[in-house]
């Protein structure tokens, strides 16, 4: 399969001022990933540790203070490599909604609160694409009806919708131009549980007929698990493991992704949960050496002052952790007494 995106040592870092005293959180800190053509990447970690500035950077939304520090982002559309951090606004502008689109976070917000939802697409439909109103209207209800979604909400303003009708239809917004590349944060977080399986189930649908690519972020690896094909983990704005979904929930070998998984609600009652001790670090001043080890029970002395590598283990499975690169396994099992 073609890679769709490539990042390449990326760094970002918020930049700001006050009192004369510089402040720099590197919330994006040398991450390099490929994204394949048609699958959806799952983007997971804690609160804090980059998920969402790193999609601002692949999207090409960044602002001040989030500074490009180093590093590249590429897409690859129909066999043209562009450099989406070289790209000025209008470039940028072509490219989103027809061929890149966004999910944001709290997306509940987008809708026009006084415009009804037809009027929302018509207006969102003509502003990206050479249509009118009758073939906007209708290119919406045959879009809608495809994903299953009552034509009647069509005439309600977004107050009149339940939360998960109104995520349903941003989501609808957000890919009725056949974008390649859909990216999604936290798209199903603040919904309750049944209603986050009708959000999942869109997406999939999405994907599924419209072959796109879609990168997901989100803390929780239950939406992960039910649609990611890859699993990249963030830690204090690094990548610290990467592999397909099957490797990640039930061979994860860095001892963070061993401790998310490990924290997971289980169906079999007895099974212990394990917390994460500790809290991710402040980002303005992270740990020296691996960002994890003031809170991994495997610490070693090299792990305050190196760096680990992300390193391939096995074909497509790449983790960063000194314990892994020295051929030590890091056996679930070994919890219990490391606790
Ligand atoms: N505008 C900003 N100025 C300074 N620091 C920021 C800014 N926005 C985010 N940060 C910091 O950057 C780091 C990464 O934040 P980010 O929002 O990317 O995390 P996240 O993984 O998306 O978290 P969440 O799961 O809570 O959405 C955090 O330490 C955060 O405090
Ligand atoms: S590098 Fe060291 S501190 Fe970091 S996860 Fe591996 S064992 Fe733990
Ligand atoms: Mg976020």
């Amino acid at each position: 399969m073609r890679n769709i995106v490539e990042v390449n040592n990326l760094k970002a870092y918020y930049i700001t001022e006050a009192f004369g005293i510089e402040r720099t959180v590197k919330a994006v800190d040398g991450i390099s990933l490929q994204i394949k053509t048609g699958e959806v990447y799952g983007i997971a970690g804690e609160s804090g540790c980059g998920k969402s500035t790193l999609l601002k950077v692949l999207l090409g939304a960044h602002q001040p203070p989030l500074t490009i520090v180093d590093g590249s982002v590429k897409y690859f559309f129909d066999g043209a490599e562009i450099a989406t951090l070289s790209l000025d606004h209008n470039s940028l502008r072509d490219l989103r909604w027809k061929e890149v689109s966004y999910i944001p976070q709290g997306s509940m917000h987008v809708l026009n609160p006084v415009r009804r939802i037809r009027d929302t697409f018509y207006d969102f439909i003509t502003a990206h694409a050479p249509f009118g109103k009758a073939e906007s209207t209708e290119m919406t209800r045959v879009y809608l009806r495809g994903l299953g979604l009552p034509e009647k909400v069509l005439a309600a303003y977004p107050h009149q919708l339940s939360g998960g009708m109104r995520q349903r239809v941003t989501i609808a917004l957000a890919t009725i131009l056949s974008p390649k590349l859909i990216f999604a944060d936290e798209p199903t977080t603040a919904l309750d549980v049944i209603v986050q399986r009708g959000v999942i189930q869109l997406l999939k649908e999405i994907q599924q007929k419209e072959g796109s690519t879609i990168v997901l972020i989100t803390h929780d690896l239950g939406v992960h698990a039910n649609l990611a094909d890859r699993i990249g983990v963030l830690y204090a704005g690094k990548l610290v493991e990467e592999a397909d979904k099957y490797t990640i929930l039930k061979e994860p070998r860095h001892p963070y992704t061993q401790y998310l998984i490990n924290s997971l609600p289980r169906l079999d009652e007895r099974a212990e949960r394990v917390s994460i001790p500790g809290r991710p670090p402040a980002l303005d001043n992270p740990p020296t050496g691996c960002r994890f080890h003031p809170r991994c029970p495997f610490a070693m002395d090299k792990c305050r002052t190196d760096d680990p590598e992300l390193l391939p283990i096995l074909p497509g499975h790449r983790v960063a952790c000194h314990l892994v690169a020295d051929g030590l396994v890091v056996e679930e099992a070994s919890y219990a007494t490391a606790r």
